[in-house]
């Protein structure tokens, strides 16, 4: 059984313009991210996707449309009670906004600080928890200038995940790395979603990077959901697709599929395509 950990429903999203017109960003968006999923939302620049990914935890505030993830509806929160709900969402970004001046260590503490409540002997065994997730124990007195754009990604997916939450939402999180860095860095994410059960909504334009780790993936396309289906069933595979992405995701998703034999729960998909 699966169950909608996020669940967006006619969500809108218009900027003022400098000259006093409107853009209209995010289009009446409704979609489901079930618990245990890897959602992918890829679309050409400009579609929308970040706009849409910092609408799950509110750095973008709908215009109109709701918003619930695990249970609350973070459009109906107070400003206290987001803060409180966004311990439960993650985030990390193409750039890794990292705090230049303090170390991998105060980095990975920072949430946990701001937030208090925890003491600083527990700060610093749930610090050293999420370093070695992301196998960086030896880096805590380091400082993000002197790591690569790998490491750096690393401290932030510790950082993200410090304060124990259900969803990661993930914003390019590969466009800055080289190619073997980012095959490492997505089976880290594939490593933290299957063994802590995080959520995770990636954002990307690379086919590759979405085909490799989602089971489900949405097209944007000026602001809307041109289509939506799930990777890792070769019956939704099969179907007929929309959109040119769509055509090339599902392509890479079917040989996905046959590469992954070992995979427990593919015996129908290898059934049909083998
Ligand atoms: N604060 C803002 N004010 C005005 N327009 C904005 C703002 N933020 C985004 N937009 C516009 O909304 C549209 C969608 O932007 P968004 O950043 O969500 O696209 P994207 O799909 O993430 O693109 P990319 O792949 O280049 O990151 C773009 O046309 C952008 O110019
Ligand atoms: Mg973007």
């Amino acid at each position: 059984m699966t169950t909608p950990l996020i669940r967006i429903t006619h969500a809108s999203k218009t900027f003022a313009l400098p000259d006093g017109g409107h853009f209209h960003a995010v289009r009446d968006v409704s979609l489901e991210v079930n618990k245990g999923d890897i959602f992918g939302l890829i679309g050409k620049s400009g579609a929308g996707k970040s706009t849409l990914l910092r609408l799950f935890n509110l750095l973008e505030q709908p215009d109109s449309g709701a918003v619930f993830v695990d249970g609350r509806e973070l459009t109906a929160l107070s400003k206290r009670d987001l803060r409180d709900a966004r311990r439960n969402i993650g985030m990390i970004f193409q750039q890794f906004n990292l705090l230049q001046n303090a170390t991998v260590f105060d980095n990975v503490a920072f949430p946990l600080r701001i937030h208090g409540g925890l003491t600083a002997a527990q700060i610093t065994a749930r610090v050293n928890e999420c370093l070695e997730l992301v196998e960086l124990s030896g880096k805590t007195a380091s400082y993000p200038a002197q790591l690569s754009g790998g490491q750096k990604q690393r401290v932030a997916i510790a950082r993200a995940l410090a304060s124990g939450p259900a969803v990661l939402l993930c914003d390019e999180p590969t466009s800055a790395l080289d190619a073997e860095t980012t095959r490492a860095l997505l089976a880290t994410l594939r490593d933290i979603n299957r063994r802590l059960n995080v959520t995770i909504v990636i954002v990307s334009h690379e086919l590759s990077v979405l085909g490799e780790i989602c089971n489900r993936v949405a097209v944007i396309e000026d602001g809307a959901i041109a289509e939506q289906f799930a990777l890792d069933d070769a019956a939704s595979l099969a179907e007929p697709r929309k959109t040119a992405l769509g055509r090339e995701l599902a392509q890479h998703g079917a040989a996905s599929i046959l590469a992954a034999r070992s995979t427990p729960n593919n015996a129908d998909t290898e059934a049909a395509y083998v």
